[in-house]
């Protein structure tokens, strides 16, 4: 509960209401040239202004003060009492302004400001570590993330509510957006270290779809691509379950319940050699891209832009760490060509 008593508002009586409504910014920088500088010549010199438009500045201020400003010695000008209150208040002002434009450039040079990512389940597993990375180069970053499947990505770019968002797979046929590949996003097929699939060569999809099978929540940019993989051979695999987190499946494959499809990217901690096996599948990986994305009508800011860079400037590092992740990777990475109309290309802030 608040009561008048607590109100910290600076109470309106304190404007000064008529100075603000007389004199402007410019007739004090004129006034402050001229009193530096002892003449109305030089002072109009400095800015570029014409000597009649100085003095008439000037009258209007000790119009506005009530007092006149300057006395003549010889010729030179001095400030009058009232003049030299009023240089001494103009420092003042100009101080503040001048410390204010440093905050603000501060702000613009991204020592502080916010950013808001909302990225798919999958890149949970690496952004964390480019985050870290980053905010060691700009410490005064705020962040905020937000960890959603594809389908909620898609609403939150719709209702403008990040400021960049990380996908596998482009958007661009549904929403008018900016799309920037990154990092390669293979999905594998997955098994526990003990099943009889293990280590065999080109396993038909036929084979993997007589096996129990976990699958993603509706709305996942995963499951989609694993129905789409599954529905051109005319198959369907044998769910035995939905799940909706990545970590959950895993979970679950080394507990026996099944096989799954999921991003090389959930098994960066672990690595390949761990609980979790990926299988010679035919047709796998399916080999999907991850993009940095924003609507193509949103002003990035500055620290946006930033990360934008960044995440692009080290997209080769993160392509040799999936190599060395899954050694396998390498041959398919080469016959990778960009997809139509999502080429990538850099953007830079001139
Ligand atoms: P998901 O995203 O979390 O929706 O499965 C992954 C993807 O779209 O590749």
């Amino acid at each position: 509960m608040s009561s008048s008593t607590e109100q910290t508002h600076t109470p309106a009586a304190a404007m000064p209401d008529y100075l603000i409504r007389h004199v402007t910014l410019r007739q004090l920088q004129v006034f402050e040239s001229i009193v530096r500088l002892g003449s109305f010549t030089r002072a109009a010199e400095e800015l570029f202004l014409t000597q009649p438009t100085v003095s008439m500045q000037i009258k209007k201020l000790a119009d506005s003060m009530g007092l006149p400003l300057f006395e003549h010695v010889g010729r030179n000008v001095r400030p009058t009492e009232a003049g030299l209150e009023l240089y001494q208040s103009c420092r003042k002002i100009f101080d503040t302004i001048a410390n204010l434009e440093m905050k603000m450039a501060d702000l613009k040079g991204m020592k502080r400001g916010r950013l808001r990512l909302g990225i798919i389940t999958t890149a949970k597993y690496f952004l964390p570590t480019v985050l870290g990375e980053f905010c060691q180069n700009y410490p005064g970053i705020e962040v905020a993330l937000e960890v959603f499947n594809r389908h909620r990505i898609i609403e939150r770019i719709i209702a403008n509510e990040d400021d960049l968002y990380i996908m596998g797979q482009a958007p661009s046929d549904q929403l008018d957006v900016e799309a920037f590949q990154f990092a390669p996003n293979p999905l594998v097929v997955m098994a526990p270290r003990d099943h009889p699939l293990v280590g065999k060569k080109k396993i038909p999809l036929a084979r993997i779809a007589e096996e129990p099978f976990i699958l993603r929540e509706p709305g996942s940019g995963t499951r989609d691509a694993t129905l789409k993989v599954f529905g051109q051979q005319g198959l369907r695999p044998h769910v035995r379950m939905d799940l909706g987190s990545n970590e959950a499946i895993k979970h679950a494959i080394v507990g026996g319940l099944g096989l799954s499809v999921l991003s090389l990217h959930t098994l960066i901690l672990e690595g390949t050699d761990g609980p979790v096996a990926v299988l010679d599948v035919e047709d796998f990986p399916i080999m999907r891209q991850l993009y940095i994305v924003y609507p193509r009508t949103k002003e990035l800011s500055l620290v946006a832009h930033a990360f934008l860079e960044y995440v692009l400037d080290n997209e080769s590092r993160r392509r040799k760490r999936m190599q060395k992740l899954w050694p396998q990777l390498a041959k398919y990475l080469q016959n990778e060509q960009p997809a139509e109309g999502t080429a990538r290309k850099k953007k830079r802030r001139d």
